[in-house]
């Protein structure tokens, strides 16, 4: 299935830190130094750091020789194959997963204390998520909301074709998380595991995991392979 793992950036340490960015190669390094907010670049450098310290850890490697590329629609890929993985950075957060069993993995996580606009949910979700939203009481719908769009947002990053993909053409329910509906994304019946979890930090993270043979999505829904 997949490996997943988080860090807060509430506890983590500078030596840590630091640790974790001497992993970066140029080109991270480089982005990182771009970020004029301290905590973003914290977050980012955890974030790589994170990745380099899973892949490394699972293929048996030097976690800094390792190198990366894109898939047509930006999904970082491993140089020369290698498990699929995907990472997320919010505020406060970093997560990574990576596929274990050849399968395409999608993370997304999101800070609590984030107050989603409620006209969104009918700009952004599928008709029966947003009347889902709309029906709990108006206290329950900020969360809710959260951890409907993460949800989603990890399914069209395990595909790998992002946000415009469209977030409307697929429905996904949280109570379990499960995919209910989809409109050509995968092939009919093709499994599609979701998790959620709400951490102690106040983020909610979600993953999706597709099997084997999943195909990787281009921007227009169309598949690479
Ligand atoms: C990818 C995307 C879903 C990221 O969401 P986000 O909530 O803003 O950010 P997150 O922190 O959760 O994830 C960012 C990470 O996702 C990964 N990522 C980037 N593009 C991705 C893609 N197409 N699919 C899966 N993962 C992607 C990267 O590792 C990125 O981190 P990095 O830039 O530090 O390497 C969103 O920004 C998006 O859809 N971007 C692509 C825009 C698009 O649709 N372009 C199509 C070209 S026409």
């Amino acid at each position: 299935m997949a490996l997943l793992e988080t860090l807060s950036l509430s506890t983590l340490d500078p030596v840590s830190l630091a640790r974790l960015a001497d992993l970066l190669d140029d080109e991270e390094r480089a982005r990182a130094d771009r970020l004029k907010l301290s905590p973003t670049r914290r977050e980012f450098i955890a974030a790589h750091g994170l990745k380099r310290t899973m892949l490394g850890a699972v293929l048996g490697q030097d976690p800094r020789a390792l190198r990366f590329t894109a898939e047509s629609a930006g999904k970082p890929v491993l140089v020369g194959g290698g498990p699929d993985f995907n990472l997320s950075h919010t505020t406060g957060l970093v997560a990574c997963a990576v596929a274990t069993d050849g399968g395409r993995v999608g993370v997304d996580a999101e800070t609590l204390a984030r107050t989603p606009e409620p006209r969104l949910a009918r700009r952004f979700f599928a008709r029966e998520e947003a009347d889902a939203l709309q029906a709990l009481p108006h206290q329950e719908r900020p969360q809710a909301f959260l951890r409907l769009w993460t949800l989603k947002e990890a399914v069209v990053k395990a595909l790998g074709g992002g946000l415009a993909l469209g977030l409307k053409r697929f429905a996904v329910g949280t109570e379990p998380p499960r995919l209910l509906r989809q409109e050509g994304l995968l092939p009919p019946g093709h499994p599609c595991h979701l998790e959620q979890h709400c951490l102690p930090s106040g983020h909610v993270l979600a993953l999706a995991v597709l099997p084997q043979n999943a195909p990787s999505k281009e921007p227009d829904g169309s598949s690479r392979t």
